[in-house]
């Protein structure tokens, strides 16, 4: 078994391969648990802390740390700006820094390059992410990121990035962004390989991470998978996160388990070959964020996502 590797962000700073994953549903209780499970991941190891506003675990993240007992410097803390936040940036990353009592993140990304309103208009938001009422024209995803900077600048986040985004809208960002994104975080797994995306971040210095990493029970129990693992004496879970790092793309899987969370830091070793097997299996499957009946992902189609 390997240990965990650091990625080099463009930043300059070291972000642990795999980390855990911390939505949490949609019921405020687990929410306000889930620094139970945090801090076990924690004492597992984990280095690599994976919220976002949207998943109201902010706070949980805060109290995990600071009840491990281990020096704010060694974790590494992503967080994510709501997609109703988008016109009100420098609030939202406030409203963050409180709710977990940090005194910054190590990453902040855009959660949806798209801009939503919720009926009410209100900052917070309902229990569900998907009751959102409108799409917003404005501020487009390059006004946005402008906004981004200057909090990156302010220093209280260390960096910043993307996620759900793609080629197209990477490319679009990138005609009047000042800073490239260190990060974007998008759905891979062995289902959806992501090859042109994960090539195309290569070329301009940006890390790719794997949301919904392992593809769940249904690519966990991949007879392929499930062959590569029983040569290697491993779980599934463990080769396909060993793919994942071994393609220079970084992990979060979620579990609140702490055996597998323990697990999920034991990478297998893989042999070239088992690589390109598993490469093999790609459907461009989406299991996470897919379209719905009307044809649109949480409100934009696929075309304007660039999926
Ligand atoms: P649990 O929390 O009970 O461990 P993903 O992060 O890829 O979206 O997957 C999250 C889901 O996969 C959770 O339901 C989690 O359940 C489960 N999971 C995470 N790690 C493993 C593992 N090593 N083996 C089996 N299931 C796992």
């Amino acid at each position: 078994m390997s240990p965990i590797p650091n990625l080099k962000l463009n930043s300059g700073s070291l972000m642990p391969a795999i980390g855990l994953g911390i939505s949490a549903g949609t019921l405020q209780e687990a929410r306000d648990k889930a620094h139970v499970w945090i801090e076990s991941a924690l004492k597992s190891g984990y280095r690599h802390l994976d919220t976002a506003w949207l998943y109201q675990t902010e706070r949980a993240v805060g109290e995990a740390i600071r009840a491990s007992g281990i020096p704010r410097s060694e974790i590494f803390v992503t967080t994510k700006l709501a997609w109703h936040h988008h016109a009100c940036v420098e609030k939202a990353i406030q409203d963050s820094l409180t709710k977990s009592g940090l005194d910054y993140f190590d990453l902040y990304l855009m959660h949806f390059p798209q801009a939503a309103a919720y009926k009410d208009n209100s900052f917070e938001t309902p229990l569900d992410p998907r009751g959102f009422e409108t799409i917003l024209e404005n501020p487009t995803f390059n006004e946005v990121w402008a906004d981004m900077e200057k909090v990156l600048a302010s220093g209280r986040v260390k960096a910043i990035g993307v996620s759900n985004f793609s080629i197209k809208t990477i490319q679009q960002l990138l005609k009047t962004a000042n800073v490239v994104p260190a990060v974007n975080q998008v759905e891979l797994h062995p289902y959806l390989i992501q090859e042109e995306l994960v090539e195309y971040a290569k070329e301009k210095g940006i890390v790719i991470t794997a949301y919904s990493p392992t593809g769940k029970a249904k690519i966990l129990a991949d007879p392929v998978i499930l062959e590569i693992a029983a040569h290697h004496d491993a779980t599934t879970a463990q080769v396909i996160l060993a793919w994942h790092v071994a393609r220079g793309v970084a992990a979060v899987p979620k579990s609140t388990n702490a055996e597998r969370q323990m697990e999920n830091l034991q990478l297998a070793e893989l042999r070239p070959e088992d690589i390109q097997r598993i490469n093999d299996l790609d459907r461009n499957e989406r299991i996470s964020n897919k379209a719905g009946l009307d044809g649109k992902m949480l409100g934009w189609t696929y075309e304007q996502l660039g999926w």
